[in-house]
């Protein structure tokens, strides 16, 4: 059962400016749940307008990295309306399965829609911290833009980390820590701008604030890839992307057990 508050309106502190969610550990499931079942219906179109379309090159790019193989069985957590897992399909195939997983409703249905008629792609209503999938199932797992959003981050790594098969990979897309300090600079108005702008275009009353005070507190590069490491992922890389206000992590899960913490991270070599 969820514990706290069940829409964002009830995260209010009712002293002025909304509580930070990301914050509460144990009201965030039930803030974050709502607030993508709300936004979902313009959740695409928002996404496209304030990257300026640059989130479909970066997922064309994790699931390059990923390699899914033709054939093989890939998964997508955190799915939303299954932009991932639908670039997933195309790389495994009429013969392959592919499942996306998202914890809102309204994601999933949409996601389902569209994948109307497309055999072998399957999106399913499930939390991150407790898939409902078989233990090394996966030759790939992809999450995108979702893992910040989780309550108990190590808790998702691990389980990644059980439903892939052994020499499975991992990618993660996030925001994460700009290494320019002038595109940081303008970075930083521009996120000031987000909540503004988003409040206008979802017609939700923080779901854009929430954004930039979660990207604000998520860790940056190298201590996201030591929570990789840490769930017993190895081989963990990561490339950044746009000045590295974007990272894409790439992880395998080792064939032979591995002691947790092994294994350095290193930007993935350019070309
Ligand atoms: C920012 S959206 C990203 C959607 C999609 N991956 C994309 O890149 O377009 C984050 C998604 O993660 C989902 N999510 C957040 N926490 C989750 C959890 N614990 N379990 C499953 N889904 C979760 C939300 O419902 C939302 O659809």
């Amino acid at each position: 059962m969820d514990q706290g508050p069940q829409t964002p309106h009830e995260l209010r502190s009712g002293v002025g400016a909304p509580v930070d969610a990301a914050d509460f550990p144990e009201g965030k499931r039930a803030y974050v749940r709502a607030m993508f079942s709300a936004i979902a219906r313009r959740y695409d179109l928002l996404n496209t307008l304030l990257s300026f379309g640059l989130h479909k090159r970066w997922k064309r790019y994790a699931v390059q990295l990923v390699a899914p193989p033709p054939g093989g069985a890939a998964l997508d957590v955190c799915c939303g309306t299954g932009d991932l897992a639908f670039l997933l399909r195309r790389r495994v195939g009429p013969a392959g399965r592919v499942v996306g997983v998202d914890f809102a409703e309204p994601m999933v249905r949409l996601a389902r829609h569209r994948a109307a008629g497309r055999r072998g792609l399957w999106f399913v209503q499930g939390d991150a911290e407790a898939l409902p999938l078989p233990e090394a199932a996966f030759d790939v797992a992809t999450v995108g833009f979702g893992i910040r959003n989780v309550g108990r981050v190590p808790r998702a790594l691990r389980e990644l980390w059980r439903v892939l098969k052994p020499g499975g990979r991992l990618v993660v897309l996030e925001f994460s820590q700009p290494r320019s300090r002038l595109f940081g600079a303008l970075y930083g108005l521009y996120s000031h701008l987000i909540p503004w702008l988003g409040r206008g275009l979802s017609r939700h009353p923080d779901a854009y604030r929430y954004l930039t005070t979660s990207i604000r507190g998520w860790p940056a590069q190298e201590a996201f890839s030591g929570m990789l490491r840490q769930a017993g992922f190895s081989e963990v890389r990561y490339r950044n992307l746009l000045f590295g206000a974007v990272a894409v992590h790439l992880a395998t899960k080792p064939s032979l057990p591995q002691e947790p913490g092994q294994g350095k991270a290193n930007p993935v070599p350019e070309g």
